[in-house]
């Protein structure tokens, strides 16, 4: 399949620190890809250097073969941080992205109605922020992100500020979206078995300076219920990448003790 996202050697630092090392990966069209690793490795640099919010120090980022240089319409991104504004209701937060790039005609109006029933929130249309649980914003987040119909859905622990149970939820809402709209998808999470349950493949970053210690291939069969987390297949997937991770924390915490 045609490759949407091609990463070549891109090295980031940020002020003192090298964040970024040389990372290279590249993203077939409609894949769902997962990147893991230990708090601060720089996962979130990466996905905004994706965005095109920062730019790369080396090495250059191509969307459908397109350099990225600044954000862009065609790439939809999901924060954790609910970015949600608080004066505006459902529907028109949903709207957004697609208004301030004046793509206000009927279809599109009609496109955010039927992305908002997607997601869950047909009848909330009306509600504000305020007005709804951290599950329901993050529905409209996604809706928003959407609504641009985007090349590329970039998301940074959309679901980490959500309770155990509602984040179950949201990613099988998640693999359901998904599944109808097959966009290629880039999602970050320090969550191991959220990025197996999710990911076609999981990407795993070493503690600082951030590099690819390994890419792993999530076989388990699609559509994916909840159930599957409960499977040997599963856990084993799980147990590898725990392994990677630990090594790494492991690691670093020996180095720090030297100086
Ligand atoms: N603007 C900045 N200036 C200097 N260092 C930064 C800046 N932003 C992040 N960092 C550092 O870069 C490293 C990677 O950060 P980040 O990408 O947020 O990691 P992650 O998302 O994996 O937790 C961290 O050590 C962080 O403290
Ligand atoms: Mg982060």
């Amino acid at each position: 399949m045609a490759a949407k996202l091609v990463v070549s050697h891109v090295w980031k630092r940020l002020g003192e620190l090298q964040v970024l090392e040389d990372i290279t990966l590249e993203v077939s069209e409609g894949e769902f890809v997962a990147i893991v690793g230990p708090s601060g490795c720089g996962k979130t640099t990466f996905v905004r250097l994706v965005h095109g919010l920062i730019p790369a120090d080396q090495g250059e980022v191509r969307v459908n073969g397109k350099v990225i240089d600044r954000p862009g319409a065609q790439r939809g991104f999901v924060f954790q941080a609910d970015s949600l504004l608080p004066w505006r209701n459902v529907w028109s937060n949903a709207f957004v992205g697609l208004e301030v790039n004046g793509w206000t005609t009927e279809s599109h109006r009609e496109s955010v109605s039927s992305l908002l029933k997607l997601v869950g929130l047909q009848g909330f249309e009306r509600y504000y922020p305020r007005q709804l649980s951290g599950g329901m914003r993050q529905r409209v987040n996604l809706a928003r992100a959407l609504a641009v119909d985007p090349e590329l859905l970039l998301m940074d622990e959309p679901f980490a500020a959500l309770d155990a149970q509602t984040r179950e939820i949201m990613q099988a809402e998640l693999l359901r979206i998904w599944n109808s709209k097959r966009k290629t998808v880039l999602f970050v999470t320090h969550q191991i078995e959220e990025a197996v349950y999710l990911a076609d493949r999981i990407i795993v970053l070493r503690h600082r300076p951030g590099r690819i210690k390994e890419t792993i291939s999530v076989d388990l069969p699609r559509p994916r219920s909840l159930e599957v987390k409960r499977t040997p297949q599963f856990t084993s997937h799980v147990d590898r990448i725990w392994k990677l991770i630990e090594e790494e924390v492991r690691d670093h915490s020996r180095e720090e003790k030297q100086f």
